[in-house]
Parts: C-alpha cells; sequence; structure tokens
C-alpha cells in the first residue's frame, strides 16, 4: 500500500521549519515515504485548531510518527511548527499518541531525545521517565557532542 502522499506532503513542510538545523534530526522525504511503508508504522497529524482529521488540502500543524514492534512502540519523530507552538498542540498530539498506542494493545512507549531539549519537559509531564544515556550520541553541525536520552513511559 502506498502511503498517502498528501501526508507526506504535510509531514515534510513541518519537517523544515522544526527542527533545529544543527542537529541533523529531520528526516528526507524519501525516509518518510519509506517509513510510512513499514508494518506496524504509525503518523498522527494535528490540525492548527486541533483536529486530528484535516480537510483536503489543509496544512498540518504538527505530526508524530512511530513504530511498534510487539508490545513497544518508539516514537520516532514528533513535532510542531514553530508559527504553532506554546498553544497546547504538542501536549494534545502526544496525549493522542499516547492513547493510541494503548489502543493498539502497548504497553512501553520509548523514545530518544537530547540532552537539554524542551520537549523533555513535555514529556516529562506525560510520565515519561528516563532510563539510559547515550553518551555523545549526537553530533551538531559545528562538531559538538550531545548525549541522547532514553525516555520510557510504562502504560496500563
Ligand atoms: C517540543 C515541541 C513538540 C513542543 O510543542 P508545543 O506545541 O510548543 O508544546 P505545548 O504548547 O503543548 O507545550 C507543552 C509544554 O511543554 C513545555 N515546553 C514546550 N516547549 C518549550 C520550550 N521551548 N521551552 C520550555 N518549555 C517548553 C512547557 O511546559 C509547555 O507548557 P506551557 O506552554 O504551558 O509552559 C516543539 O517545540 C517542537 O516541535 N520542537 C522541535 C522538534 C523536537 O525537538 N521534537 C522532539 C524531538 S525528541
Amino acid at each position: 500500500m502506498l502511503p498517502p502522499l498528501d501526508d507526506v506532503d504535510r509531514i515534510m513542510a513541518i519537517m523544515e521549519t522544526a527542527f533545529p538545523p544543527e542537529f541533523g534530526e529531520a528526516w528526507n522525504r524519501r525516509q518518510v515515504s519509506d517509513s510510512l511503508l513499514l508494518a506496524g508504522t504509525h503518523h498522527g497529524l494535528i490540525a492548527p485548531d486541533g483536529k486530528a482529521n484535516l480537510d483536503e488540502g489543509e496544512n498540518a500543524a504538527g505530526f508524530f510518527l512511530s513504530r511498534g514492534l510487539f508490545d513497544e512502540e518508539e516514537l520516532l519523530l514528533f513535532a510542531i511548527a514553530p508559527a504553532w507552538r506554546r498553544r497546547g498542540l504538542g501536549h494534545l498530539l502526544l496525549t493522542r499518541f499516547i492513547e493510541s498506542a494503548r489502543q493498539r494493545g502497548k504497553k512501553r512507549l520509548l523514545l530518544e531525545m537530547r540532552r537539554n531539549n524542551p520537549a523533555g519537559i513535555l514529556y516529562a509531564a506525560h510520565g515519561f521517565r528516563p532510563i539510559g544515556i547515550r553518551p555523545r550520541y549526537y553530533r551538531t553541525l559545528n562538531g559538538e557532542r550531545i548525549d541522547a536520552i532514553t525516555q520510557e513511559l510504562v502504560i496500563e
């Protein structure tokens, strides 16, 4: 099955502005469309007004992309476009991601983030806890190394 083209466009529009270029975290279009073809991959969009189902041709304000295996699911990408931040959309989208994973029977959610990424405040507010560190995992464009923090949320 082909990935929904509109959704790839919407995700890429956010990808281009949401991830600070110095960390090299953004995926390219090929990576996104290929990943959406893989079994166990899920994505979700959020509109600027918070709704999950976008109208035809409507741009998204944010998205998540995750991959599940057995009863675990890893949040691979999570972003809100800069123009729509600090209005609670990240909170709403994360709530929906957790709920959708729960409904698929997942028991353990995982993610990896750069140390000191403000996203950690949001993750902590939803119950994610650090369970490991990959020292100097990320490399910035100027060669600086930053630890990756693995976070876990166990859900009922
Ligand atoms: C992290 C991100 C998704 C948050 O999206 P958002 O829509 O702004 O999140 P919300 O408005 O729901 O914020 C929820 C809370 O998170 C915290 N928070 C979010 N961004 C913050 C920031 N830049 N600095 C400090 N706290 C922040 C705050 O506690 C905030 O609540 P408040 O606004 O009431 O103070 C967004 O900043 C983003 O896309 N960042 C770039 C991509 C990224 O790093 N993704 C995570 C990869 S692991």
